[in-house]
Formats: C-alpha cells, sequence, structure tokens
C-alpha cells in the first residue's frame, strides 16, 4: 500500500499502537498529524523523522475544542485531510463477522472497514 502525498491523521499516536500506524503511514509515504495528549512524545516522534512529514498536535481527544483546532491546524499547514484510501469497505453492519474473519487472516490491502448499523 502507498500513501504518498495523503494526509492522515493519527490520534493517540505518540506510543502503542497509535505510533505503530503512524510509523506505517510514514514508511508508505503520508504526511502524518499526530495528535496525542503526550506533548514530548508526539515532539519525540517528529525529531525522529526529520523532513517534515510529521506535525506534532499535542491535544486531548475529550476536547471537542482541541480536536476542532487540531483539524483546523493540519488544514492550515497541509491543505486537506485524506483518508479514503485507507477505507476498504464500508459494509452493513450484520456483515462485521465475515470482515473480521478477512481482517485476522491479514488478506492483503484489507484496511478499515466502516461498518453502519
Ligand atoms: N480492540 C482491541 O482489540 C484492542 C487491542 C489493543 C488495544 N486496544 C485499545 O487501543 C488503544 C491503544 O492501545 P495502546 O496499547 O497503543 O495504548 P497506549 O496506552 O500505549 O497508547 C495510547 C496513546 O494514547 C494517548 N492518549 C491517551 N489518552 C489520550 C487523550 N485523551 N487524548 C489524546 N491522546 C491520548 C497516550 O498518550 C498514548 O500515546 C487503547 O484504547 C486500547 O485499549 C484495543
Amino acid at each position: 500500500m502507498r500513501l504518498d502525498n495523503k494526509v492522515a491523521v493519527v490520534t493517540g499516536g505518540a506510543c502503542g499502537i497509535g505510533k505503530g500506524i503512524a510509523e506505517r503511514f510514514l514508511e508508505a509515504g503520508a504526511q502524518v498529524a499526530v495528535f496525542d495528549i503526550d506533548g514530548p512524545g508526539v515532539r519525540e516522534l517528529a525529531s525522529a523523522h526529520p523532513g517534515g512529514r510529521v506535525l506534532p498536535l499535542c491535544g486531548d481527544v475529550a476536547s471537542e475544542h482541541q480536536v476542532q483546532a487540531a483539524v483546523e491546524e493540519v488544514v492550515r499547514q497541509w491543505g486537506a485531510i485524506e483518508v479514503e484510501t485507507l477505507i476498504t469497505a464500508v459494509a452493513p453492519l450484520p456483515e462485521g463477522p465475515a470482515w473480521f474473519d478477512r481482517l485476522y487472516r491479514r488478506e492483503p490491502n484489507l484496511m478499515k472497514v466502516i461498518l453502519q448499523p
């Protein structure tokens, strides 16, 4: 999967699963805004990836105001957030188990599936 010049936002991206996602997106060529309550953590991630493809944003996902400000900052710096490439399918909720089976089997190119109630 290539994400060249795509703009993604990863919340909780300073460590753990979120950091892993951010690093995978960077490997694939994306520009990644990392939004996390851990300010030193996001700045450390940005320092580890010089070249301007990491935008460190410190904030709390529980704060509507801080999330709004972060989105506005991403749009101001990079124009738009583009996530369509990451969405493999939008499917009805009852199809969820079948999609999880495919995800757990690590089907190639299967990324995010949005289940609609
Ligand atoms: N559904 C599953 O199978 C599954 C499996 C593993 C983990 N999880 C969940 O995924 C999430 C990430 O797991 P992890 O192990 O990477 O956790 P983690 O604690 O290692 O990382 C969480 C990150 O989120 C940041 N964070 C915490 N509260 C925040 C807030 N209010 N605003 C912004 N950032 C905040 C932390 O600073 C940290 O960088 C957790 O909620 C965990 O419970 C789900």
